[in-house]
C-alpha cells in the first residue's frame, strides 16, 4: 500500500486507474471502516482511504483537539484489508488558505437533526467530501465511495450533492457494525470509560423499543412516544438530543400509515462527555 500526504502524489498513485474505490475516514479505524473497505473493493480498480481529520466539520467547542490519531495502526489495518492507497494529508495540503468556498447542503436536509445540534456540521462534511472526492476522482471517468450508515444523515446529505452536481460516482452505504452488546461502533467510543462503556447499548435498545412501539401506534402518537423515550434515557443518566421516527426518503416526520412506510429511528445523546448517534432502519 502506498501512503501519500499529497494531492500531487495521490494522483500519480492513481494514474492509468479508471475506477477509484474510494473509503474516506478521519482515522482511528474500526471493523465498520475495514467493511467499508472490504464492500467497495472490488466495485473498483484501485482501492483508496483517507485519513484527514477535517476541522471544518467540528465546532469549536468540540474534540477536533483530542479527536484519536492512530495513523501507524491505521495503515497496518487498510494494508491488511486489501486498501492500495492511502492517502493523509496534513491540513495545509488540503486547506492551504483558509475555505472560503463551501458547500451548503440544502437547509431541509442539512438543518435538521445532527444539523441541528450540530450547525455547520454539514457545510464542514460536504466541503470536505467534495474537496476529497476532486482529489481522488479528477480526471476519471467515476467512480465509488463508501460511507457508514451509522451516520444515516451524512449518507443522505453526500447523496444529495453527487446528485446536485452530477459527479460521476456511486455512493454505497455500509451497514453499521456493531459490539455484542449492541452499541454500534465508533471511533468516539474509545472516550467511554468503563462504566459508561457498560451503559452506552441502551442507546441502540431505546431505539429499537422506539421503533416497535412506533410501528404499533398511529402516526399522532410518535411525539409522545419519542419525548418518553428520551425521559427513559435521561432517567438513566443520558442527555438525548433527538430520538426520532423519521421517513427513510427524507428524513421528514412519517404521516399516513406508519406501518406501510420505510421508516429509520434515529438518536443522539450525550453520556458523560462523550456524544453517541445511532440509528436503525425499521
Ligand atoms: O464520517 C466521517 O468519518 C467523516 O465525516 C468524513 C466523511 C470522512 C468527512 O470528514
Amino acid at each position: 500500500m502506498h501512503i501519500v500526504h499529497t494531492i500531487a502524489e495521490l494522483r500519480e498513485k492513481l494514474s492509468g486507474f479508471k475506477c477509484p474505490a474510494f473509503v474516506p475516514t478521519m482515522g482511528n479505524l474500526h471493523d465498520g471502516h475495514i467493511a467499508l473497505v472490504n464492500q467497495a473493493n472490488p466495485l473498483g480498480d484501485v482501492t483508496v482511504s483517507s485519513i484527514f481529520v477535517n476541522r471544518l466539520q467540528f465546532a469549536p467547542h468540540e474534540d477536533f483537539d483530542s479527536y484519536p490519531r492512530t495513523l501507524d495502526a491505521d495503515a497496518q489495518r487498510l494494508e491488511a484489508a486489501g486498501c492500495n492507497v492511502l492517502f493523509a494529508p496534513r491540513e495545509k495540503e488540503l486547506y492551504p488558505e483558509p475555505q472560503t468556498y463551501k458547500v451548503h447542503p440544502a437547509t431541509d436536509l442539512g438543518d435538521i437533526l445532527e444539523g441541528h445540534f450540530r450547525p455547520g456540521f454539514f457545510i464542514g462534511v460536504s466541503t470536505v467530501v467534495l474537496k476529497l472526492f476532486s482529489c481522488v476522482y479528477a480526471g476519471m471517468p467515476g467512480g465509488v465511495a463508501a460511507f457508514g450508515k451509522k451516520d444515516y444523515q451524512q449518507v443522505m446529505v453526500v447523496r444529495r450533492m453527487v446528485q446536485q452536481f452530477a459527479l460521476p460516482i456511486e455512493i454505497l452505504a455500509g451497514e453499521t457494525q456493531r459490539a455484542d452488546d449492541g452499541l454500534a461502533l465508533s471511533s468516539r467510543n474509545g472516550y467511554l470509560n468503563a462504566a459508561e462503556r457498560s451503559e452506552a447499548a441502551q442507546l441502540s435498545q431505546a431505539l429499537r423499543a422506539l421503533g416497535i412501539a412506533a410501528k404499533a401506534a398511529p402516526p399522532h402518537d410518535l411525539p409522545l412516544l419519542e419525548a418518553q423515550a428520551m425521559q427513559a434515557l435521561a432517567r438513566r443518566g443520558w442527555k438525548p438530543d433527538y430520538l426520532t421516527v423519521r421517513r427513510r426518503a427524507d428524513l421528514m416526520p412519517p404521516w399516513g400509515d406508519v406501518a406501510d412506510q420505510p421508516l429509520v429511528v434515529l438518536g443522539a445523546a450525550k453520556l458523560g462527555n462523550t456524544r453517541l448517534i445511532d440509528n436503525l432502519e425499521i
